[in-house]
């Protein structure tokens, strides 16, 4: 397993999101949700469109570009066109950041 230090808590109050890089060619998206951090693949499952473009209601993101929403907790896609999950990504919060714990090698990503 890898930890990856993503950003500061301060940066990402609750309700927003904020897109984090890993290894130089990942996006992640950090939300902080209601109901705590949650980490993401930041590329739409769909097509290439970067989801800290979207809108966030509750517990999931609407991508602004077809409108697919995804649930936050498990990634799930609620609405078409999209139909493969978004990767989730575990969370860890400590000393005031943001960390991923995930497996080593590269990052999961479903496109
Ligand atoms: S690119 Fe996100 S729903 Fe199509």
């Amino acid at each position: 397993m890898r930890r990856i230090d993503l950003l500061a808590v301060d940066e990402v109050p609750v309700g927003t999101m904020k897109m984090a890089w890993v290894d130089g060619t990942d996006m992640v998206l950090v939300v902080n949700t209601d109901a705590g951090f949650r980490a993401t693949q930041g590329i739409c499952s769909h097509e290439y469109f970067e989801l800290d473009k979207g809108f966030l209601t509750g517990g999931t993101l609407t991508c602004a570009l077809h409108l697919s929403r995804f649930d936050l907790d498990d990634g799930e896609p609620l609405d078409p066109p999209a139909e493969l999950p978004l990767a989730i990504y575990p969370t860890v919060v400590e000393n005031g950041r943001v960390l991923i714990e995930v497996p080593n090698g590269p990052l999961e990503v479903n496109e």
